[in-house]
């Protein structure tokens, strides 16, 4: 499932984010892809233990920690620390899967990449092309975000950037270990979650709310691994 989580930074941590970025130094983004993703990935991207990236990947992790719809979407174990890319000037990224297990530089710790994130730091008219298309067994879905907003996919999808025309397209993004591997089990408790927050918020005294809230909570508790 590809779910749209909305305002995970401000326009102003936006702004911010944006001004540093613009003024740092960028390398070539092939430095983290694999051996396929090499042949087809042309973009730019922030060094993974660059303190910029360290200083402003903490904001969107506080971002995320404010985020009730991230996390009833991913379920998080563990997330890999954000990076930042650019693409411009024709940069593009072809059909690609991202890597299934990364191991973090810092502390060797591995994380099973169960769902990818991207999270948009350009608003939309400010560039042509770099829709990020993902593939899955519905079909090809084209996503462009206003800036602050954020993607979530399941990175076992096939995907890919357009190439970039006009403007620069820069964004966060990383990958979360969840709780719940399997994206059918996480969809199902992502629909299941929100049905429960309307029925409790029109229903609060329904008993329906206790028994479906506990019908969530024992699915979780058979489903997650820690
Ligand atoms: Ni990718």
């Amino acid at each position: 499932m590809l779910i749209e989580i909305p305002e995970v930074l401000t326009k102003q941590q936006v702004q911010e984010m944006r001004q540093k970025l613009d003024a740092a130094d960028w390398v070539d983004g092939r430095v983290t892809a694999g051996y396929q993703a090499q042949q087809v990935k042309r973009n730019q991207q922030m060094p993974e233990d660059h303190p910029l990236s360290r200083q402003l990947g903490a904001v969107v992790l506080a971002g995320l920690a404010r985020s009730a719809v991230f996390r009833s979407a991913a379920l998080p174990l563990r997330v890999f620390p954000p990076m930042f890319n650019r693409y411009a000037g024709g940069d593009q990224f072809g059909m690609h899967v991202d890597t299934s297990i990364r191991q973090l530089t810092s502390t060797g710790q591995r994380i099973r990449t169960d769902l990818s994130a991207t999270l948009f730091l350009t608003d939309p008219e400010d560039y042509d092309g770099g829709e990020l298309i993902v593939q899955d067994t519905y079909g090809q879905h084209s996503v462009k975000l206003p800036a602050g907003h954020m993607v979530l996919y399941p990175s076992t999808s096939l995907h890919a950037v357009t190439p970039v025309m006009r403007g620069a397209r820069v964004s966060s993004f990383f990958w979360i270990q969840s709780m719940v591997r399997d994206d059918a089990q996480r969809t199902l408790l992502f629909d299941l979650d929100n049905a429960i927050q309307r029925l409790a918020k029109d229903h609060p005294e329904h008993p329906s709310v206790v028994q479906t809230t506990s019908v969530y909570h024992n699915l979780l508790r058979q489903w997650a691994e820690l």
